[in-house]
């Protein structure tokens, strides 16, 4: 019956929660990303990442969220120089990025994909020896890119640009006759137009239990949110609501807006 000790509990579990759980989330992304994260015509913010985004602060965590404009080359240590909370970019979980930041569970799976122009004479994995290719700055393309380089004993030159667009529009130009990037992201490029394709053949994804893409694959990638390595308690918040969109049908509802058969 001591109302002044609950009042106390009361309020240090509010402080506690508002820690754990910022009132607005603030996620460094490098946009545009199409479809991931990109402005619509009339400049709207939107893609799969913001969608889901939506999902997880708003309607499960009760709170607002804001993208932050970010080079990709440099979101990691941006993320720890607390310039965001998160970063949701399409970023792949892996173990050298795992050295720095902590990841969410896996909520989307991606592979590394090369398309080329369509005129190209390029039409197999081993025709891109000694090629100038394309890739985005910092991105598993260009990890992918530097293995097939070591693969073709150093006869691959590789161009490195600030943004995914870059490498797209140098492959228009010639200045690339390929591009090593996310095959939905490649696929957002390349379906638009007839000038562009992908390079097929069988890749890593056909080796896999996954339905393998009708393409060369480089790589078998999973996307993850990242956090700070000591933001352990949010990340678990995040991670139970991600699996509660799954649950409720959410995040296939998502899924089938952005990547419909
Ligand atoms: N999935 C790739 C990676 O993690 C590319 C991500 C690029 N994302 C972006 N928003 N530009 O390296």
């Amino acid at each position: 019956g001591d109302s002044g000790s609950d009042a106390t509990e009361t309020a240090t579990e509010a402080a506690t929660t508002e820690s754990v759980v910022p009132s607005n989330v603030v996620i460094g992304s490098d946009i545009p990303y199409r479809p991931f994260e990109y402005e619509t015509t009339s400049g709207e913010l939107t893609g799969f990442d913001v969608d889901i985004a939506a999902a997880i602060f708003e309607e499960q965590l009760g709170v607002s969220y804001e993208f932050k404009p970010t080079s990709f080359d440099s979101i990691i240590p941006s993320l720890n120089n607390n310039n965001f909370r998160i970063i949701m970019s399409a970023m792949t979980i892996n173990d050298q990025r795992a050295e720095q930041v902590d990841f969410s569970d896996p909520y989307f799976t991606a592979y590394q994909t090369v398309i080329v122009r369509a005129d190209s004479e390029i039409s197999s994995k081993e025709d891109l020896r000694g090629n100038p290719v394309g890739v985005q700055k910092g991105t598993t393309g260009a990890g992918a890119a530097e293995e097939l380089k070591s693969e073709f004993d150093g006869e691959l030159d590789i161009k490195s640009y600030d943004q995914i667009n870059g490498a797209f529009q140098a492959l228009i130009n010639g200045q690339v006759n390929a591009v090593i990037n996310d095959n939905t992201v490649n696929a957002g490029f390349a379906n638009d137009r007839d000038d562009v394709v992908f390079l097929e053949g069988e890749g890593v994804a056909a080796e896999s239990d996954q339905e393998a893409p009708p393409y060369l694959t480089l790589t078998i990638e999973n996307y993850g949110i990242a956090f700070r390595q000591d933001d352990d308690e949010f990340r678990e918040r995040v991670n139970e609501a991600l699996a509660a969109i799954r649950e409720d049908g959410t995040y296939d509802e998502i899924y089938s807006e952005y990547f419909s058969g």
